[in-house]
């Protein structure tokens, strides 16, 4: 097992009812004037963001509002937060919906706290913000698990480009987390939270690393409970123990915790934020479920036993040992038949891609053919190609 730092300082209150403490909450990390950031709308059809404002005002917040947030967040309205923060004075920011509007948030509460760093210098990696803005969130979707990350993704839409960039400064201070609140997400998005949240763990699962045994079974008992949680949920979206589960596997899927003690990549991501950087309307979920399996047939061999395993602990599969490849397939395909039977694509094609798209898809995830993608196994240009390519 490798060294880790484990630092998950998000503080989360979970359960029925619990946004009504978000005014309070944010006195105590010395909030006085609160941006309030959400998405398009279903904050508000839904009545939530009139329950927080009431929140707010019953202990004497002052507040501002900036939404539309749209799904693969953008620069520029997280330059427009940045302004009106400033002009505003706001000293806390507040994220009300899924994982787009956390990651504007994080960005505009980064923005703010560095004026004189252009933000977009932290998606690119020349500068990393030392400070940030405290900030926090209402859930409303189980799925990037930005709640607890110490990641945030950008999008240029000058540049089509999609970057993440991790830093402790992207730490949520706190995320209140109502299972409730999620019964409104449609089967669709309720699909792709649910790959999201398996991809998140089965990523690092399949990062290099030994004696991990720990992590390994939360890791699988993380995916078995998603898969199951999904599905319940998206037969019946006011299943309680079912959105509870699946928002409570989203914080941990990507707090950290299912990789302690391994090495960290998160390749498939890497090919996915291409598809949905070139096509915004792309659902990160459903691109990655698109993609996983062809890295999956196109990578097994690297570690054959450590397929082996996810296919008899996570798909229950006996393991054939005369004919272990044999297995490894099974399982590849028994998680892309999952996929399927949720609604989701499982190739390119079906989100609309084209062929011509696939080299400048390889390109862009390969920095100019100068990025070699950690892992399972290394991926160069070439790689990323023939992957692209097999999952069209
Ligand atoms: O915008 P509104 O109207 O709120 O609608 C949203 C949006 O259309 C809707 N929605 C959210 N809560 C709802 C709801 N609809 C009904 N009822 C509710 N309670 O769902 C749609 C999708 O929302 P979005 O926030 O885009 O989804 P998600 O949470 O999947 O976030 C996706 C973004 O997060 C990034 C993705 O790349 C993508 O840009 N990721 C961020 C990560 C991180 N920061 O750690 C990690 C992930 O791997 C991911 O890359
Ligand atoms: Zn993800």
């Amino acid at each position: 097992m490798n060294n880790f730092i484990y630092h998950t300082p998000t503080k989360v209150y979970f359960g029925k009812d619990e946004e009504f403490k978000v005014g309070k909450i944010i006195k105590e990390y010395g909030g006085t004037k609160v941006l309030i950031h959400y998405g398009g709308g279903s904050a508000v059809k839904s009545g939530l963001l009139d329950r927080v404002k009431e929140c707010l005002s019953d202990v004497g917040l002052e507040y501002v509002e900036l939404g539309g947030v749209k799904p693969n967040p953008e620069l520029p309205l997280v330059r427009k937060g940045i302004e009106l923060c400033i002009k505003e004075n706001v000293d806390f920011v507040l994220a009300v919906g899924g994982g787009s509007v956390i990651d504007s948030a994080k960005d505009i509460a980064n923005g703010v706290a560095n004026p004189d760093i252009d933000v977009y210098e932290f998606t690119k990696k020349t500068v990393a913000p030392q400070k940030t803005l405290p900030k926090g969130v209402i859930l409303t979707l189980a799925a990037a698990g930005s709640e607890m990350s110490a990641s945030c993704v950008i999008t240029n839409p000058e540049t089509g480009e999609k970057r993440g960039y991790n830093s402790v400064c992207n730490r949520m201070d706190f995320a209140i987390e109502n299972p409730e609140l999620t019964y409104t997400v449609n089967k669709y998005q309720t699909a792709c939270g649910a790959v999201d949240i398996a991809m998140h763990t089965m990523e690092r699962y399949f990062c290099p690393g030994t004696d991990t045994y720990l992590t390994d079974s939360i890791a699988e008992s993380v995916i078995k409970s998603v898969l199951k949680a999904g599905v319940d949920a998206i037969n019946n979206p006011y299943d309680y123990s079912a959105r509870a589960n699946m928002m409570w596997a989203s914080s941990l899927a990507h707090n950290d915790l299912t990789h302690c003690g391994r090495e960290f990549s998160l390749p498939v991501h890497q090919f996915e934020h291409e598809v949905s950087g070139m096509y915004t309307e792309i659902t990160h979920g459903a691109g990655l479920a698109a993609l996983w399996a062809s890295w999956a047939r196109y990578v097994y061999k690297a570690n054959i036993p450590r397929f082996l395993q996810f296919a008899h602990n996570v798909w229950n599969i006996d393991i054939d040992f005369e004919n272990q490849e044999k297995t490894v397939i099974k399982a590849i395909k028994m998680q892309e038949d999952y996929y399927k039977s949720i609604g989701m694509p499982t190739s390119l094609k079906e989100l609309g891609i084209k062929p011509e798209d696939l080299e400048p898809l390889a390109y862009k995830c390969s920095f100019g053919k100068t990025r070699v993608l950690d892992g399972y196994m290394k991926l160069g240009y070439d790689d990323m190609l023939n992957i692209y390519k097999m999952a069209y």
